[in-house]
């Protein structure tokens, strides 16, 4: 057990927590493991299905028959990678939907936490410090100024082909932050034992050089 690490690292969207987890995984050599993308995966699967968030018996039922894994990077939902498919605008606002659901929390939650007694993660999240692995080696909480999380995300969409203005992109992540910070279940918020790290202005580099000093 002496040799387990696992690191949690939490923030808003935007804040460059998948970029710096998935760095720093590679390398101390352990497994990144995504959870906003396990909750986009819900969210997929809810509209490509028509369940509605508050059918809670269909949700429920859809849930009991939903298979989410890691396969070498990549996200799988029932058998199919869905990597490329959870990255839409419209899936970052189901997401954030279905991430209030208790019977979605509660599943997640669970299969974050196998993840998390088997060997050696990086975590990030929203409540991976506060709620998923609270005794976690390492806390991380990483912020940056809304506009800058907004132009960083606004460059990654224009990229891949979407249509969407700068005042589009901000505006959804300041409503996200929002339902983030104020919902009822596992809200975001720094964990008090957490490093708090404000990437404005900072490179991927300093950043991961940061969090490599602090572990190391
Ligand atoms: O990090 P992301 O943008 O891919 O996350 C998608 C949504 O999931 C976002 O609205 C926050 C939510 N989320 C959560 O509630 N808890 C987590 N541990 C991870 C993400």
């Amino acid at each position: 057990m002496k040799d387990m690490l696992r690191i949690a690292i939490d923030g808003p969207s935007g804040a460059g927590k998948s970029t710096i987890a998935k760095e720093v995984a590679k390398k101390l050599g352990i497994d990144y493991i995504d959870t906003g993308a396990m909750y986009r995966a819900v969210g997929y699967k809810m509209k490509r299905d028509g369940i509605a968030a508050d059918d809670e018996a269909a949700l429920r039922a859809m849930l009991d028959d939903t298979d989410i894994d890691f396969v070498r990077g990549d996200i799988i939902l029932d058998g199919a990678v869905v990597n490329d498919v959870i990255r839409t605008s419209e899936i970052s606002k189901m997401a954030s939907v279905c991430s209030a659901l208790l019977p979605v929390r509660e599943k997640l939650v669970e299969i974050q936490r196998g993840m998390g007694s088997r060997k050696s993660v990086i975590m990030d999240g929203r409540d991976i410090a506060t709620n998923v692995l609270k005794d976690a080696e390492y806390k991380f909480f990483l912020t940056a100024s809304a506009a800058e999380r907004a132009e960083r995300r606004h460059k990654e969409l224009c990229e891949k082909g979407e249509t969407i203005t700068f005042e589009a992109v901000l505006n959804d992540i300041e409503k996200r932050d929002h339902n983030d910070m104020t919902r009822k279940l596992n809200p975001l918020r720094k964990a008090e034992d957490a490093i708090e790290v404000d990437t404005t202005g900072l490179s991927i580099e300093e950043v991961v050089a940061f969090v490599l000093k602090e572990i190391r």
